[in-house]
């Protein structure tokens, strides 16, 4: 999978696909990720690329000249296989759109800053729109980062346990059970026994019965119809 993303701030999206499984994923040639710095296709030798807005009103707008141009550039040699934009007003993302999102290609995340961009760029250009959750951050960038590891690490072949992220909490409308490593005893604290038992269908069955009570507690919602 092939993820280009377009911010005004580069320097933010540095690190966090330099550790951990989204480095071993590019590592080993299953994820390509490249950042683009927008200025490259700024309107003047400022590096201009956002301007007041129509109406008044507090806040600049990404305008829409060097984003066509970026988003146009950037489309050769492939059209994307989703132009998707991160702002709060759109779709949550939750794990069923971080999988269907994974069976993709190529993506292009645009990160927006200030007020946002110009709406015509989302009409023209934008095929969807992710919002990370109901709270309103400076720009796009940590949403993309969080995007990126949502979908990088449910690329077949970037986990080691190729089965381990079917057992992720949400992968079932579950949150996953309890875990524990050793030492079985902590300061008192104890490893409930089952799990020292050896036996896997009691240990599934545990496994199951946390999640669900985990769920019920926490998450209620997830369990309605
Ligand atoms: N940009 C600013 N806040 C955001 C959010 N919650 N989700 C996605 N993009 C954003």
């Amino acid at each position: 999978m092939k993820i280009d993303i377009l911010t005004v701030l580069p320097e933010l999206l540095e690190s966090p696909f330099s550790h951990s499984i989204i480095k071993r994923a590019r590592e080993k040639g299953l994820l390509e990720i490249n950042v683009h710095s927008l200025r490259q296709w700024a309107v003047n030798e400022y590096g201009q690329i956002d301007d007041y807005q129509y109406g008044g009103g507090a806040g600049m707008v990404m305008m829409p000249e060097p984003l066509a141009r970026a988003i146009e550039a950037l489309s050769q040699p492939a059209a994307y296989d989703e132009i998707i934009y991160l702002t709060p007003d759109g779709e949550r993302l939750q794990q069923q759109l971080a999988n269907r999102l994974s069976l993709k290609e190529n993506l292009l995340l645009i990160c927006g800053h200030y007020k946002g961009i110009d709406q015509r760029i989302r009409d023209k250009y934008v095929t969807r729109e992710i919002s990370i959750g109901d709270y309103v951050l400076s720009g796009g960038e940590l949403p993309a980062a969080i995007l990126v590891d949502a979908i990088g690490r449910l690329i077949p072949g970037v986990l080691n346990d190729e089965t381990s992220a079917l057992f992720d909490s949400f992968q079932d409308n579950l949150l996953a059970p309890p875990v524990y490593t050793r030492p079985a005893d902590f300061r008192g604290q104890v490893v409930p026994d089952v799990l020292l038992s050896g036996d896997p269908k009691k240990i599934d069955e545990w496994r199951h019965e946390q999640s669900l009570q985990r769920t019920r507690d926490r998450r209620p919602d997830l369990l309605e119809p």
